[in-house]
């Protein structure tokens, strides 16, 4: 089987200037805040390290898995703090880790660029070896009250008041659930920026069910709300 890279060079040169603006972090880090605060902290599909630095100022200890070589050079070429460790690493493999982390985490759908259920439950099944009993694993994944009426009008441009630009999504999806969605960044007197992710896109009742698969017990789900792009969960491995 092959395990492609979704995220090179394109996309990395501008995550941080042109698409990570758009997603403030404090959401996020106070919905962690309970889980990672003094823990030893793993997150899954890290990018740029947009959501790992600010956690790692209230956590023991962050690595930050991503299996894009392109999101970890942006990542390492940042102040990175001691406690803060970048690591190349696909989920879709067994995660290269030895000792046990109290916590999991994946922001902005990550776990999401898998080709069928069959391969999330497996990457959460990654996700759950190397959890300490009792850790938890908290992600956002694709909402489909947010995506499936994109699908429907195929192609959206919306206005990005940081960078006064617009972003043109054009989204596809296939008889296997899984989404093709084109980006372009058009930013004044710069060349646009393109580039392509697949995701894959089901109910909210199918993702539970991958994680209760993989071993997790569900704690928690907070449904995307008004124009938020991610439904969050918070599971925890029970044993
Ligand atoms: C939308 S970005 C989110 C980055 C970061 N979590 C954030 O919130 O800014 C998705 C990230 O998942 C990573 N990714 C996708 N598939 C992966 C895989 N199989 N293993 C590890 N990382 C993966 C991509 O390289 C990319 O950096």
């Amino acid at each position: 089987m092959t395990h492609d890279v979704q995220y090179g060079t394109a996309v990395a040169s501008v995550y941080d200037s042109l698409i990570a603006p758009a997603m403030p972090t404090e959401e996020a880090v106070d919905r962690l805040r309970p889980y990672v605060t003094d823990a030893r902290v793993l997150e899954i599909g890290v990018g740029t390290g947009r959501v790992a630095l600010p956690v790692a100022g209230i956590a023991r200890e962050v690595t930050g898995m991503d299996n894009s070589p392109a999101m970890l050079d942006e990542f390492r070429r940042k102040d990175v703090p001691e406690n803060v460790t970048p690591v190349e690493g696909d989920f879709r493999r067994p995660l290269p880790f030895d000792s046990p982390f109290d916590a999991a985490y994946s922001t902005m759908g990550s776990l999401a660029c898998v080709r069928s259920r069959e391969e999330l439950t497996t990457a959460f099944e990654h996700i759950f070896q190397v959890l300490a009993p009792g850790g938890s694993l908290s992600l956002e994944y694709y909402s489909t009250s947010a995506y499936r009426p994109l699908v429907e009008q195929h192609t959206l441009t919306v206005p990005m008041p940081h960078h006064g630009g617009t972003t043109t999504f054009t989204v596809v999806l296939d008889e296997a659930d899984v989404l093709t969605m084109d980006t372009r960044v058009d930013k004044d007197g710069e060349p646009p920026v393109e580039f392509s992710e697949r995701i894959l896109l089901i109910e909210r009742e199918e993702v539970e069910a991958c994680l209760v698969e993989a071993g997790f017990t569900i704690d928690r789900v907070y449904p995307a709300e008004g124009l938020q792009p991610y439904d969050w969960y918070v599971a925890h491995r029970a044993d």
